[in-house]
């Protein structure tokens, strides 16, 4: 019988680490989550285009008025909030693939401004640990377009295994695109917990 009582997500906010605070998203976020999410270069490798205002309004009071995973299919966008200063520099996204199988995938975006300062990875990790934690997943993945070196670096650094490499499988943006699959299972979260 599996553990029923972890298959879900309902945690309390924010998400404390060291340097950042995990929160759900609000209209007051707005303008931070357009400074980045309207910029090509954040949206280059990734299945989504730049963002106009309305659609990040849109966004916030659609899927990214979620605060709660009860279900397979939904997913979980957090912003990251510099706790020192208060800014939102950036989102996690974690979303709850499959009920049967205990999996999820991870995702992240950085604003270009914060970038380099490891604070994807920092928030990244937390979000690992709400899959693992908190809703008890087994397995957690991410989807890297192999050009994305930044993003396939974060994954090794908080200890993600590469397990895959489809070649040119997808079509992104008219362009065909090799697909890193890098994952993570609970065991090996244990020893890499922070
Ligand atoms: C993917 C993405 C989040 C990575 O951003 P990033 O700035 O490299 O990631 P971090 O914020 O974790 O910073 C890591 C960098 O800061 C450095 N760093 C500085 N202080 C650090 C600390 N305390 N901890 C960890 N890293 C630190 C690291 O060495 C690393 O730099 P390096 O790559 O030159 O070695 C960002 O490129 C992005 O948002 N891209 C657009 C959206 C996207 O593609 N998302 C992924 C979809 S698969």
């Amino acid at each position: 019988m599996q553990r029923e009582r972890h298959l879900q997500l309902r945690t309390g906010y924010p998400v404390r680490t060291p340097r950042l605070l995990l929160r759900p998203l609000g209209f007051d976020d707005a303008d931070a989550l357009l400074a980045y999410r309207s910029r090509p270069d954040v949206c280059r490798y990734v299945p989504f285009d730049p963002l106009n205002r309305a659609a990040v309004i849109d966004r916030l009071a659609g899927p990214w008025a979620t605060t709660a995973l009860t279900d397979e299919g939904q997913a979980l966008t957090l912003g990251v909030e510099v706790a020192a200063t208060r800014t939102l520099v950036g989102e996690v996204m974690l979303l709850w693939s499959s009920r049967e199988h205990r999996s999820g995938q991870l995702g992240y975006a950085i604003n270009p401004d914060f970038a380099g300062r490891g604070y994807a990875t920092e928030a990244a990790r937390a979000a690992l640990g709400l899959g693992f934690d908190e809703l008890g997943l087994h397995r957690i993945t991410a989807s890297i377009d192999e050009r994305n070196t930044a993003s396939a670096n974060l994954a090794r650094r908080i200890g993600m295994r590469q397990e895959a490499r489809f070649v040119n499988n997808e079509k992104l943006k008219g362009e065909w695109c090799t697909e890193l699959v890098f994952a993570m299972l609970a065991g090996e979260w244990a020893g890499n917990r922070p």
